[in-house]
């Protein structure tokens, strides 16, 4: 190989930055650091090494990262109210098999969301679950509501009496009735776990739901969804025993975890001193535009799930799109017009990649300023693209409605350019 091969690394890289400063951002599971955060990602953190908690390294070196993770840890009790917190998973689904490892056996029963009802794949038998080999039982379902069947949940965890009782989805439409379920977990004496990979930024923001006060105990979550920091996870709980609490932390190191990526680490540090400040107008934004897109594309004849329920509390929408051709169709299409959004299984699809839904997710375009009116417009392009208008046609108008949208909002340095701190030199 020759320096050929890592030019052409740089200008891959560098296109696929450029293009994406020409689309609409509409993953439901992506956002844009902002530009502090990001400075992390390329500071001396990126190349050492720590091991266990700090004040307790099995390696020297630490004495600054250990400062850093010691106050990112406070902020973030803080931020999300919570009694304990590990910053240390390298990823959501990382943070998920801490929880496995420190809380279940082989053949323990815990129940949770199945596929299709918008589960992540961590949670399934052939994700995480799976590979702790524990018996996993989903919950009844409302598709009307897309949400949990209550009455039905109820008599399912009377009966099936898990270990674990865990919710959590990636469409995540609607908060669990955790509360209405909290005093069959008293009676069943079961730990209650939620996956709020999808719904931390708002969780910070107070939108969606307050988990440790409906009775959730563990929180496990993604760092870069909603919650606009570095790919990494998170593990915060409350109203679990000290015991308890060391249970986590050695199954996230040195369970699953050596090192914990102290860049990430260093840059959610920073996400969360900004969310501090700025969540509560950011989470609230967001799912106002979540609201405002449904509204739009049900207006326009494009089938969005839960019109009565107002489509969604979150940042994300669920649209049925088998009458034009499918999601793989559909995302496929978009993708040639700009818009980046994913194919979705929705409750009645039996195929994963066949699956009759798209996925759209608001709070990347509210990160870059875009508001309820401008929803108007996204649902536009959505709706010419899926009703077949050709694609390259759109994108022009896709590429010149983005050039609205440079600034990153919602951060320090609200206001430098969205995507300029992504180029590299040339
Ligand atoms: C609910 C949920 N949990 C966990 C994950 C996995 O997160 P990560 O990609 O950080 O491992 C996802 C990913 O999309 C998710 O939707």
């Amino acid at each position: 190989m020759t320096l050929d091969d890592a030019r052409y690394i740089r200008q891959e890289v560098m296109a696929h930055n450029k293009w994406f400063e020409e689309c609409i951002p509409m993953i439901a599971s992506e956002n844009l650091m902002s530009p502090l955060a990001k400075e992390m990602l390329i500071s001396d953190f990126a190349d050492r090494y720590a091991e266990g908690l700090p004040g307790k390294r099995y390696y020297q070196g630490n004495i600054f990262v250990d400062r850093v993770e010691e106050k990112a840890t406070e902020m973030a009790k803080k931020l999300f109210k919570s009694d304990f917190a590990d910053l240390r998973p390298i990823s959501g689904t990382v943070a998920n098999m801490a929880v496995l490892f420190a809380f279940a056996e082989p053949g323990d029963t815990i129940t949770t969301c199945a596929l299709a009802q918008g589960a992540h794949i961590s949670t399934c038998e052939f994700g995480a679950f799976g590979q702790r080999a524990v018996r996993s039982v989903n919950y009844p379902f409302s598709v009307e509501d897309m949400n949990l069947d209550v009455d039905g949940t109820i008599k399912l965890l009377k009966k099936e009496k898990p270990k674990i009782a865990q919710f959590g989805l990636s469409v995540f439409l609607f908060p669990p009735p955790v509360k209405e379920l909290k005093p069959t977990f008293d009676e069943i004496g079961c730990l209650v776990w939620e996956d709020c990979a999808h719904v931390l930024g708002l969780i910070a923001g107070g939108q969606f739901q307050k988990p440790f006060d409906d009775g959730i105990q563990i929180v496990s979550a993604s760092t870069h969804k909603t919650f606009p920091g570095p790919n990494h996870g998170i593990i915060l709980a409350s109203n679990i025993t000290e015991e308890q609490e060391k249970k986590i932390q050695k199954a996230v190191f040195p369970g699953v975890t050596s090192s914990h990526h102290l860049h990430a680490m260093a840059a959610l540090a920073i996400s969360l001193a900004e969310m501090d400040v700025f969540a509560k107008d950011y989470a609230s934004q967001a799912c106002k535009n979540a609201r405002a897109l449904g509204q739009s594309l049900h207006e326009l004849g494009v089938p969005v799930l839960c019109p009565d329920l107002g489509f969604t509390r979150s940042h994300a929408i669920a649209v049925d799109v088998s009458q034009f051709g499918g999601g793989k169709e559909c995302a496929q299409l978009l993708e040639d017009a700009n818009i980046i959004c994913n194919k979705n299984m929705l409750p009645s699809d039996t195929s994963a990649v066949r699956p009759s839904g798209l996925r759209f997710g608001a709070q990347e375009m509210t990160r870059i300023g875009m508001k309820e009116d401008d929803m108007k417009d996204v649902a536009s392009f959505i709706a010419r693209v899926v009703r077949k208008e050709d694609p390259k046609k759109v994108k022009e108008d896709v590429k010149a409605f983005k050039k609205n949208f440079t600034g990153i909002k919602y951060c320090f340095n609200e206001g430098e350019p969205a995507y300029g701190y992504h180029k590299l030199v040339e």
